[in-house]
């Protein structure tokens, strides 16, 4: 029966799944991201016939030299960018993702940061915190209403598309969108116009969200001069990738106050936040978070253990990365 090495702790649902079907598993003990030596150094201990794999490791070539007998890198994650393709490609190693479980909880964590933003939730609570609540004031953290504003989507897959659901049914707001295809069913569900650019988006927003994955085209889409588009009222909103928006430009628009604010989940190069950052009231941080709720990282956890099962009894894995 197959090894597998687990690069580190995931939900016990998808361990035992594999247990059960009698396959070893060897799983980091490391409370953390492996570094590249003690990762290649796992790999290297034994001949593993898979590996189930996270977002933060980076796994390329060397990697995948370091375990030349196996043949699946299963990511626990919907995105894959942490994986070099055309290397996995070149030595036909297969690699799966485990998407769709993850779509509404992402959504949902994106609505909250919105909504966090919009109503200065956090600034309030920092300053209650602080002792500086001195009682009620007409003027106090000011924000903006949701009902009839316009949510500009970058990136209309299944993430942007349930985010648009939910700002247009339960907050009355206008979609608009841009994705590389037109998507007519969104537009149904949602009455969402389609923009010809994403520069139209950024123009025509009052809450900006990305959901695009990371690719060469899409690092730093979100970069000073687009900035300078938005309207100086205007939210940004990233639960995608980090690297999809140029950080210090960023720090630059809302220092500048030439857009209202921004809400981020993710980090150019996490878990290292650009200076600046951290000081900043017109910006909310969390940690790489909007998955993580109970029942999705089991079902990620299901979703990695079903694509190895497959895999193993001969069968096409349900979420095989397209290479
Ligand atoms: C989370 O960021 C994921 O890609 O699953
Ligand atoms: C990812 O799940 C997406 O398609 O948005």
């Amino acid at each position: 029966m197959p090894t597998i090495y687990v690069t580190r702790r995931i939900p016990e649902l998808g361990l035992s799944m594999l247990r059960e079907k009698g396959f070893t598993l060897d799983i980091s003990e490391k409370d953390g991201v492996l570094t590249k030596e003690e990762l290649l150094g796992a790999l290297r201990a034994k001949p593993y016939d898979g590996v189930l794999s996270l977002l933060t490791d980076t796994i390329n070539g060397e990697v995948f030299d370091a375990v030349p007998t196996a043949k699946i890198f299963a990511n626990y994650a919907v995105g894959f960018n942490n994986i070099n393709l055309p290397d996995a490609k070149e030595r036909g190693i297969m690699i799966t993702n485990t998407p769709g479980t993850l779509t509404n909880t992402v959504a949902e964590h994106t609505m909250a940061l919105i909504l966090a933003a919009v109503t200065r939730t956090v600034e309030g609570d920092r300053l209650t915190r602080a002792g500086k609540y001195k009682g009620w004031g007409p003027m106090m953290l000011l924000g903006m209403d949701l009902a009839g504003k316009t949510l500009g989507i970058l990136g209309a897959g299944r993430i942007g598309s349930r985010l648009a659901y939910h700002a247009k049914k339960g907050f009355d707001m206008d979609i608009i969108y841009y994705d590389v295809k037109q998507n007519l069913d969104f537009e149904r569900e949602t009455g969402a116009r389609f923009c010809a650019t994403t520069e139209e988006v950024l123009r025509d927003a009052d809450v900006v969200s990305v959901h695009v994955p990371l690719l060469d085209s899409t690092k730093h889409l979100i970069n000073a001069a687009r900035l300078k588009m938005m309207k100086p009222t205007a939210y940004l909103v990233n639960t995608s990738r980090g690297p999809v928006i140029d950080e210090v430009a960023l720090i630059e628009a809302l220092r500048a106050k030439t857009i209202a604010g921004a809400a981020i989940d993710v980090y150019e190069n996490e878990p290292v936040l650009t200076l600046g950052l951290t000081e900043l009231e017109n910006v909310i941080i969390t940690p790489h978070i909007a998955s993580a709720s109970v029942p999705t990282r089991d079902g990620m956890a299901k979703l990695a253990a079903d694509n190895l099962i497959a895999f193993f009894a001969g069968e096409t894995p349900p979420n095989v990365v397209p290479m």
